[in-house]
């Protein structure tokens, strides 16, 4: 099913192909825990940056034509991340855009190296709390539906956070207005930036 997925290409973001890129031309993608606030705080930065907002769940739900939780359910986490593999790839050949992937995305070795070739990673780092709080307000994540949803966060963070260490940019996602964790994004993004043409 994921298999005959079909990305539609929504386009945007391509200046003047005689114009030199901007910097604010590269594909962004969050990366960060269930809950970390990729979705909430990638559209805020893509209106920000003029860029298209995709979400890579989104993109697998309807290449599948079905629930991540239905994925999950029908045809096993492993397909799920065949089909995430590939549609993180293929919007990576794409026109740059801000990405918020799932929170397993960014631990398969393929995806990373594509998105360290292809974009610039940010990872929203949060505790526990917000985590938990987050996610409950949701039942759509297969992976917090068997057993308590904190003790999985706690057992995926102690997995994930030292590979999401390997993001270009990490930024703590706060508890406030998601304003100020934007101004955070876009301060690391300036300092990676900077960082990057020095
Ligand atoms: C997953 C996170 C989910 C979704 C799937 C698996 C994970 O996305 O891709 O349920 O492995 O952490 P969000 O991080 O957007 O909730």
């Amino acid at each position: 099913m994921i298999e005959s997925e079909q990305i539609t290409d929504d386009g945007g973001g391509q200046g003047d192909p005689s114009t030199p890129a901007k910097p604010e031309q590269d594909t962004i993608v969050m990366v960060g825990l269930m809950g970390a606030g990729k979705t909430a705080i990638g559209r805020r930065l893509a209106a920000r940056l003029g860029l298209p907002f995709v979400d890579a769940d989104e993109e697998i739900e309807a290449a599948a034509g079905s629930s991540i939780t239905d994925i999950f359910e029908r045809l096993g986490e492993a397909s799920f991340r065949d089909g995430e593999r590939r549609v993180i790839a293929r919007l990576l050949e794409g026109p740059p855009i801000v990405l918020a992937t799932g929170g397993g995305a960014f631990m398969d070795p393929e995806t990373r190296a594509r998105i360290a070739e292809k974009g610039i990673s940010v990872w929203l780092r949060a505790d526990i709390e917000t985590l938990v709080r987050r996610t409950s307000r949701r039942q759509n994540r297969p992976l917090l539906a068997n057993g308590d949803p904190r003790e999985i966060l706690e057992r995926l963070k102690e997995v994930r956070y030292p590979v999401y260490q390997q993001a270009d940019i990490i930024v703590d996602s706060l508890d406030g207005p998601a304003e100020v964790t934007l101004q955070n994004v876009l301060d690391g993004l300036d300092t990676y930036r900077a960082a990057v043409k020095s």
